[in-house]
């Protein structure tokens, strides 16, 4: 990837096996200064394979944290600088490059509010030592495969998806950013048996129950919380609450043409109905098997 901040031209980035996983240049060229991040005791970490939600867990824990202390926040600072996406090498337009260990680093809120998109392997060390919180949320494959390839669309540093067809043999193949999603969602839940700080979350629970799910993370975080700001926390993340949100919907970011496709797309479980062919439905169901042996991993495909 390129990119000149005067002209705002981008390029898409081109995958390349980085320690054996898939990744473009965006996400590794800061990794020396990744690996060294000093993460602090009360940073929470949200981890995601793209496209599970992350944005919405990120308005969530904000709203948790900062909502009633801060308001103006929710009004003035786009989501991306209030939770600094810690691998990201973003061109911006106010200033270069915008490293994520950058903004992470100049965050004068507490706790800090990190989004990761790594595989478990790579998160700096850090993290594990200082016992952090870590909020993980996993989408099942199908719904991730459709949202990811729209995102791959619009978004203008990612790779070229390419036609559907290929996009949907290259996602069994792991040939995405960020790698394997089948590895990423099992590693991450394996992590958990050993590491008790992760608060493992689907995006299908969060649909079918936004408040009961919201519960379930504060307990987790040791809030409490007021029935009206429960209330006034699912409006502001209700889909179309944060598609109507410019400081939660991406649309300050240059980088993404909405002309293609939106980045609050549908919000849906099941939207790969529309996309999935029969036979490549069958094709999915079979080699999903083969790779996703754990059956205390289960993610739903409808609600
Ligand atoms: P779709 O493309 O299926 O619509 P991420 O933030 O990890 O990139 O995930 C983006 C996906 O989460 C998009 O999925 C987006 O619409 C969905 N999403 C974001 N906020 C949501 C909300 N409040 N309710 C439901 N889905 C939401």
């Amino acid at each position: 990837m390129s990119f000149d901040p005067k002209k705002m031209e981008f390029s898409r980035g081109e995958l390349f096996d980085f320690h054996g996983v898939a990744m473009v240049e965006q996400f590794t060229k800061n990794w020396e200064k990744v690996q060294n991040f000093q993460a602090r005791p009360d940073d929470i970490l949200i981890a995601t394979y793209p496209k599970a939600g992350t944005t919405w867990v990120s308005l969530i824990l904000d709203l948790l944290y900062f909502g009633q202390t801060s308001p103006e926040r929710q009004t003035s600072i786009p989501i991306h600088k209030r939770v600094p996406f810690l691998e990201s090498t973003l061109p911006s337009n106010d200033a270069g490059l915008h490293l994520g260990t950058d903004v992470a680093e100049n965050l004068t809120t507490s706790p800090r509010l990190i989004k990761t998109h790594y595989p478990v392997q790579f998160v700096p060390k850090s993290f594990w030592e200082q016992n952090c919180k870590i909020v993980y949320m996993a989408r099942n494959a199908k719904d991730s495969m459709v949202s990811f390839f729209h995102f791959d669309r619009m978004m203008m540093t990612q790779p070229d998806p390419g036609d559907w067809n290929s996009y949907f043999h290259r996602f069994m193949e792991g040939q995405m950013v960020f790698g394997s999603w089948y590895d990423h969602v099992n590693n991450w839940w394996k992590k958990k048996q050993t590491y008790s700080n992760i608060h493992y979350m689907f995006y299908e629970d969060m649909i079918e129950d936004t408040g009961r799910e919201i519960d379930k993370l504060c307990s987790f975080l040791c809030l409490s919380l007021s029935a009206e700001e429960r209330k006034q926390i699912l409006y502001g993340v209700q889909f179309d609450n944060m598609k109507r949100n410019k400081m939660a919907n991406y649309s300050t970011l240059p980088i993404m043409d909405f002309k293609i496709s939106p980045f609050m797309r549908k919000g849906k479980v099941g939207d790969w109905r529309n996309h999935f062919t029969v036979a490549q439905n069958e094709e999915f169901d079979e080699d999903y098997k083969k790779k996703m042996k754990d059956p205390t991993l289960e993610l739903r495909t409808e609600i």
